[in-house]
Formats: structure tokens, sequence, C-alpha cells
């Protein structure tokens, strides 16, 4: 049996991959894998206590970006080091990255800075994988219209969630192996078609 492996979800609030990581979680375990699947920030009782104050409460960026980290780090040591060294693949709705795209990219924050806390907290832990679901703005934000309740993020203009994408063109760019990128501009079979492909490797 391969190596249990670490795979990530990420693209801007919109975008559409909630609704792939279950299917993709699912046929994994078809697959014989062992699969967890949390989140972030989230995924330990107290990542998720930061996860109500952080998509809620306003608050500076540099704290809005420590305490991702926080809550990530103790997601790390809680939850995903032990499932990998159990031999459990993980799943992770967002990680790092989300935190380059959207306390970088959408708030400005200095890029080194956050590169600084992302050595402090998982040096020794990347993702194998990460699935980049990239759209347009116009779509996401067309998507998100339906929703009922939008949390601090979610609130905020096209401009942001532009230059929240444009974080995650960088950080593509800045290691284009670790990304698959998926164009989920297209509809859900051809989204999935993708994603199928994706799977096949494993
Ligand atoms: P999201 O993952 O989109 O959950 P849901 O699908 O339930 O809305 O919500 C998490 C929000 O947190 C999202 O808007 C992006 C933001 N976020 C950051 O700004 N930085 C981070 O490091 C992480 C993990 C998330």
């Amino acid at each position: 049996m391969s190596k249990a492996k670490f795979i990530t979800f990420e693209g801007v609030d919109g975008a559409g991959k909630s609704t792939h990581l279950n299917w993709f979680a699912e046929t994994l375990r078809q697959r014989g894998h062992d699969v967890l699947v949390t989140r972030e920030p989230g995924g330990t009782p107290l990542g998720e206590q930061l996860r109500e104050i952080l998509l809620n409460q306003p608050m500076s960026i540099g704290t809005e970006a420590l305490l991702m980290f926080a809550a990530r780090l103790e997601h790390i040591e809680q939850v995903i080091k032990p499932a990998l060294h159990a031999g459990k693949w993980v799943i992770s709705d967002r990680f790092s990255d989300a935190s380059f795209a959207y306390q970088g990219g959408g708030r400005g924050l200095d890029w080194g800075k956050l590169s600084q806390l992302e050595q402090w907290v998982h040096g020794d832990l990347q993702p194998d994988l990460t699935l980049f679901f990239d759209v347009p703005v116009e779509v996401a934000r067309q998507r998100l219209a339906n929703n009922v309740s939008l949390d601090r993020f979610e609130q905020e203009q096209a401009d942001f969630f532009e230059r929240v994408r444009a974080g995650y063109h960088r950080r593509v760019q800045e290691n284009p192996r670790r990304y698959a990128v998926i164009d989920a501009a297209q509809t859900l079979c051809k989204v999935k078609h993708q994603l199928e492909e994706v799977v096949s490797l494993f």
C-alpha cells in the first residue's frame, strides 16, 4: 500500500471546492484508502472556536494571520500528523495557501512574514498535492449570491477576491509541481471529469 498522502483543496469563496471534496474523498475510499476529511480554519475543538471568531469578528490583519496559523498548528499536531502516521490519507478543505491568498493577496500582508509563519508552523510538512479550483471572480460571486448568510470574508468586494485569486496564482507559480489546477468555471460534470483524472493517479 502506498504511503498516506496529504491533499488540500483551495480556491476563492464560490469556486465550488466543497461540493467536490466529499466525492473525491469517497472515490479514494472506494480505491481502498483510509481517508480523513478535515478543514481550516478548524479541524480541532480549539480550531473550531478560532474559526467562529475569525469568520465573524473584525480584527487587525496581523491578528487574523496569527490566529489562522495558531489554529493550523493545533490542527497539524492534533489531527494531521497523527492521521498520516497512522496511515490515513488526509484531505483538508483549505490550508496555508489560503493564508497567502487571503491575508497576503486579499489583505496585503507581507508575503515574507507569511513565509516565516509557514516555516515555523509546518516547515517539515507540505501537502503532497493541492487541488486549486480556479474560477473568474464574477462566476464565483454569482454562485455565492444564493447563500443566505455570508461570513466576514464572503462579504468582501470583487477587488478583494481578484487579489485573493492573484495570491493563489502566485503560490502556484512558486511551486507548480504541488498543484493540480482545476478549471472550476466549467459545469459540475466537466469539473468532475478533471477530478477523475487526478484520482486516477492514486
Ligand atoms: P470556507 O472554507 O470557504 O468555508 P465555507 O465553505 O463553510 O464558507 O471558509 C473559510 C474562510 O476563511 C474563507 O473565506 C477563507 C478564509 N481563510 C483565510 O482567510 N485564511 C486562511 O488561512 C484560511 C484557512 C481560511
